[in-house]
């Protein structure tokens, strides 16, 4: 950085139109100033995540309402960040410069400096390495929410409960089975067949290559499980909703739908279903959760919790990380480092 807060310049992938990887593009952009409860970070390791891919095109189209209706109001992609705290705003309290952290940011990642409101920050422990810290928050915090709406509850809290992760292998899917098999599930999963004795080593009892066994086929048999997490929302809602046994619970995490209102017309058929009924569908629209991070850093950490990554990126192939992304083909996390 400069000496000088107005001239200070930074390098940042941004995008200026909503569209494919390419209309990200390296940039030189001012680095911005905290204002009252937020702080300035020095990025180490930015975690790369589906949503980055969704804004990055602007679609389903619902998303420009919250992120800008003609281009995006934050032109640089990138949620999940480990770094350094390097300035604090007014009325920052618990955080300090100096502090390594972690957090779920509003979008900003993709740059050499990034602002947080404060709140959303957890001290990462120091044997927890930046890249891995970086893969937790968005997908490991939203695999923790959909078993805490499952009801798969902490180990030795009940009987072993039975849960299908549908999608398993992706971002999200590789948390979920790693923790509902802690918790004591005995977990199946649905995945491709190149990525079957990755999941089966993070803790799935049973794993079938989601392009030949889908849901409603006889190897998952009906009401065979207490729980069910669907990742890749692409099967019909009656299918799903006969996996489960009456009590239990399926888990929205992911819909499919149309261009304009994405997955809207979905969730408004599931809570029709889900009027009166033994077997809920229930919609999960994950939220940054500090406290679940400082669970999932604690867990990763200790060595009880590991992030699958795929590939570590140098800052410079930004772009080309969220093109891989975006092609949803990813087991695990991709993470981009900041330099
Ligand atoms: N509700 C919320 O609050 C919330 C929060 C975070 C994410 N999400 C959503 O959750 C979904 C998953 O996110 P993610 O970060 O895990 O995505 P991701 O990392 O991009 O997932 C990629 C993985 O999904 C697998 N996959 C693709 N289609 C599949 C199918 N039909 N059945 C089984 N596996 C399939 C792919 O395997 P192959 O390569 O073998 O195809 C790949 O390994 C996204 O739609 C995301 O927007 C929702």
């Amino acid at each position: 950085m400069s000496t000088s807060r107005s001239t200070q310049t930074m390098p940042a992938w941004r995008q200026q139109r909503y569209g494919e990887a390419d209309t990200v593009t390296l940039e030189s952009a001012p680095v911005p100033t905290p204002a009252r409860g937020q702080v300035l970070l020095r990025l180490r390791a930015t975690g790369l995540n589906n949503g980055d891919t969704r804004v990055m095109r602007g679609e389903p189209l619902l998303v420009r309402l919250a992120f800008g209706v003609r281009r995006p109001r934050q032109p640089v992609r990138g949620m999940d960040a480990a770094a350094t705290v390097v300035a604090v705003g007014e009325g920052v309290t618990g955080v300090a410069v100096g502090d390594e952290v972690v957090g779920e940011l509003p979008g900003g990642g993709l740059a050499r400096y990034a602002l947080a409101p404060a709140e959303r920050l957890v001290r990462r422990p120091d044997s927890l390495d930046p890249v891995l810290a970086a893969a937790l928050p968005v997908a490991g915090g939203t695999a923790w929410q959909a078993l805490e709406k499952a009801g798969v509850a902490a180990a030795g809290t009940g009987d072993r409960p039975r849960v299908l992760v549908i999608g398993a292998s992706g971002g999200v899917g590789t948390f979920a089975v790693q923790l509902a098999a802690q918790r004591g599930a005995d977990v199946w999963a649905l995945c491709g067949e190149r990525n079957r004795t990755l999941v089966e080593s993070l803790g799935a009892a049973r794993t079938f290559d989601y392009r030949r066994v889908q849901p409603g086929a006889p190897e998952l048999g009906d009401g065979a499980f207490d729980a069910v997490l669907d990742i890749a929302g692409t099967a019909p809602l009656r299918v799903l909703r006969r996996l489960v046994r009456d009590g239990g619970r399926v888990v929205l995490v992911s819909g499919e739908g149309g261009r304009a209102l994405g997955p809207i017309g979905r969730l408004l058929r599931a809570a029709l279903l889900s009027f009166g009924a033994k077997r809920p569908l229930v919609p999960l629209t994950a939220r940054p959760r500090p406290d679940v991070l400082a669970e999932l850093m604690a867990l990763a950490a200790g060595g009880e919790l590991h992030p699958v990554i795929a590939r570590v990126a140098p800052f410079a192939d930004a772009a080309d990380a969220l093109a891989e992304v975006a092609e949803g083909h990813v087991a695990g996390k991709v993470v981009v480092l900041a330099d």
